[in-house]
């Protein structure tokens, strides 16, 4: 997918340059040029060296060599690359960005350019909650530098929090959508129900579940970047807004199923909410109180509506692809393939939510894509790299020709 795109690649000082190697190896499998300019604290962390090796072409540290310089000048450095990526973005170069500043070869070649920049932060966490840091990285977004990460996770530094630098893989997603000059998706309407419901058991209480909406919005955002419409339509998250995506926001299930019915005509739809099954029958309009001695309150349920099954329903308004997920800690392929025939639906991605594997709520999937044609086992990735998977095979199908009966 990264045929002939070339990469200029900044590695600043931090512990995530490490992660800059595997980065170039990963893009350069993938049929990218890769050319380096590494910060003279990057180079604390990796050897010139190394990068040289990996890219097969010289690194550039220096803005005052007189042979850098005239072999490539700064500004031709940036002119030659389709895409900027700062990886690791230190909160030293992400200020300087902000600031203008043109104080080593990183800062004057993105100062210079014209070609968009991608940037991905690795920090300890006080320095990315940092207001400093905070305005700086809106001052970059408002700027058009779009970012990937950090991720939350444990770091160098012994805490824990976000400041972690995105994995390589996820960083060549990110590069491959924002190079994507295709859009096989424009003119295309696309909903994704994303995280879990609440169901109320009186004002202050509820029924919910561990999904943070991290694949859900993915997804959304994959839609998006291939050129679809897309309704996002949200149980409650903390995960941000994807860009350039329509957010419906709701609490309940029931609530869920009017937002998507109030979608309207849709072509594609992929169900990737933890919709409660059940409800409270009759919530309470007051705080339940606790009685001293008195047993706890019994709970009594009712089905949920089944979104994905409605909307699979045959009907002159049936999108042209529905998509759900099963969701099993048990019997994972044979639930979903039970799941896809009774729900209806065309296509079903089958994911283990056992505790131990950590789906709800962590950075990865394991997916398989359960069709009418079969299992297709996807190797494990990162959500974004599950999501962008998903969306080419969604552009892929609608771009056939419609068949005659039934879905793929
Ligand atoms: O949000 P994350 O933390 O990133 O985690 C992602 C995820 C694990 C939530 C996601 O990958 C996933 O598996 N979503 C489906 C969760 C689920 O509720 O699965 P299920 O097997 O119970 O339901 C099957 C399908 O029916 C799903 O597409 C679900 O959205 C849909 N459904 C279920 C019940 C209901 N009342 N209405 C529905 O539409």
């Amino acid at each position: 997918m990264l045929n002939g795109k070339r990469i200029l690649l900044i590695v600043a000082g931090g512990i995530a340059a490490f992660k800059s190697l595997e980065l170039v190896r990963r893009l350069r499998g993938r049929g990218a040029s890769v050319r380096c300019v590494l910060t003279e604290a990057g180079a604390k962390f990796v050897t010139p060296l190394s990068l040289q090796a990996l890219t097969e072409d010289r690194v550039y540290s220096d803005m005052f060599s007189l042979t850098d310089e005239s072999e490539m000048g700064h500004i031709q450095l940036s002119r030659d690359a389709d895409l900027l990526v700062v990886a690791p973005a230190t909160a030293n170069l992400l200020a300087r960005m902000a600031g203008g500043l043109a104080d080593d070869l990183a800062a004057t070649v993105l100062l210079a350019t014209d070609k968009p920049v991608l940037a991905a932060p690795a920090m300890n966490v006080r320095m990315w909650t940092h207001a400093a840091t905070v305005a700086n990285v809106e001052t970059l977004k408002k700027r058009g530098v779009s970012f990937i990460g950090p991720n939350d996770g444990a770091m160098a530094c012994n805490e824990y929090g976000p400041g972690r630098m995105s994995e390589p893989e996820e960083i060549v997603v990110a590069i491959e959508n924002l190079l994507s000059v295709d859009k096989p998706l424009a003119g295309k309407k696309a909903l994704v129900t994303s995280g879990p419901t609440r169901e109320a058991i009186d004002p202050v209480r509820y029924i919910s579940n561990h999904s943070s909406g991290k694949q859900g919005h993915a997804i959304a955002a994959a839609l998006a970047r291939l050129g679809a419409e897309v309704t996002l339509v949200s149980g409650p998250v903390t995960v941000p807004d994807p860009s350039g995506v329509k957010v419906v926001k709701i609490d309940s299930a029931d609530q869920m199923l009017a937002a998507c019915l109030a979608a309207g005509a849709i072509d594609v739809v992929v169900c990737a909410a933890a919709v409660a099954d059940w409800r409270v029958s009759h919530p309470s309009d007051a705080k339940i109180k606790k009685k001293p001695g008195a047993a706890p309150p019994a709970l009594e349920l009712a089905p949920n509506p089944d979104i994905l099954a409605t909307l699979s329903r045959s009907s002159p308004q049936r999108p042209r692809l529905v998509v759900g997920f099963a969701a099993e800690t048990e019997n994972l392929i044979a639930n979903a393939v039970d799941k896809r025939q009774r729900k209806g639906c065309d296509w079903i991605l089958a994911n283990d939510v056992s505790p131990a594997v950590g789906t709800f709520g962590g950075e990865r999937n394991t997916v398989h894509l359960v069709s009418a044609q079969g299992v297709e086992d996807w190797p494990t990735l990162a959500k974004d790299e599950v999501a962008a998977r998903l969306a080419d095979r969604i552009a892929r199908h609608l771009g056939q020709p419609r068949p005659a009966q039934a879905a793929e």
